[in-house]
């Protein structure tokens, strides 16, 4: 890749971001599409985010970013949102038109819905999402979109009951059994630790039953959920797509997907080995 006075920036803006896999495959898509631009992590403060932020933005040859963790929400003074990211309440992707306007997008939600897609269709099933935070409005809101009939499962209570009212679900208060249920979406932080505890007994998973972890790596959840027979797969389809998505706003280029699904592969399991 040339870099030269023209080069455009485009970058993840999160904290922390070091461990991101989105460089990997955003920068291949960059050069095998012969675009002139460069995608950067950007580990902002997270005390003096919005600072820092604007600053970005008014780098002339900045154009884009995604936003990750913890400043999807406070991006949203930043500019105009679409109708997903109102309904959300978050923003992942963020693109400045030529003439300098901020214009706000949500891919997560499109991410995880096309690989679950790939899965099984969720149109009139059954979903137990597990976890009432960030990541479970996208996902709620793909699901809804989708015609699935959601139930909410959260360590705190009360956050499953807010979520469920705003997107119009329901609450289940105990998993005491799965039977009934078609999907299982884990959407909390648990199983990032290989040694966390089960969010309830696994055994509980059902044969026919496919479970979608959003976490990048082989969990617990997803090993015994294999074991049980079920359709289980983790999360790094999702951030593939959701890049894809994010891309394609940036660029309206499409992207050759199965060469950047091998890319990204082989990069996690390299990072899993360190
Ligand atoms: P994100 O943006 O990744 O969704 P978040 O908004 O902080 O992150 O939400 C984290 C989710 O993981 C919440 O649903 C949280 O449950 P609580 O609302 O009860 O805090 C869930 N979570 C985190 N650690 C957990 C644990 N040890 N057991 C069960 N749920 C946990």
């Amino acid at each position: 890749m040339q870099i030269d006075g023209k080069t455009q920036l485009y970058g993840v803006v999160g904290n922390p971001v070091k461990h991101s896999l989105s460089p990997v495959f955003q920068n291949r898509t960059f050069e095998s599409l012969g675009i002139n631009a460069v995608y950067l992590p950007f580990e902002l403060p997270i005390g003096n985010f919005e600072e820092t932020f604007k600053g970005l933005l008014n780098i002339e040859n900045f154009k884009g970013c995604n936003i990750t963790v913890p400043f999807k929400e406070r991006v949203l003074k930043f500019g105009e949102p679409s109708e997903e990211v109102i309904e959300i309440g978050s923003a992942n992707t963020v693109k400045k038109s030529p003439k300098g306007a901020i214009f706000l997008y949500n891919t997560d939600w499109i991410g995880f819905l096309n690989h679950l897609k790939e899965l099984t269709d969720p149109k009139g099933k059954k979903v137990l999402v597990l976890g009432a935070g960030g990541t479970a409005k996208a996902v709620v809101y793909a699901l809804k979109r989708a015609k699935a009939e959601v139930y909410i499962w959260n360590r705190t209570l009360q956050k499953a009951v807010n979520l469920a009212k705003k997107f119009q679900v329901e609450v289940l208060s105990k998993i005491e059994t799965l039977k009934g249920f078609d999907i299982l979406v884990n959407t909390t932080s648990v199983g990032l630790k290989e040694n966390d505890p089960y969010l309830f007994d696994y055994n509980l998973i059902e044969p026919s039953m496919v479970v979608y972890d959003v976490i990048y790596r082989e969990t617990p959840l997803v090993r015994v959920a294999k074991q049980k027979g079920a359709i289980a797969d983790n999360g790094l389809k999702m951030l593939l797509y959701q890049g894809v998505e994010s891309f394609k706003i940036w660029t309206g280029k499409e992207p050759n997907v199965n060469e950047l699904w091998k890319v990204l592969k082989e990069a996690s399991e390299k990072s899993l080995k360190r």
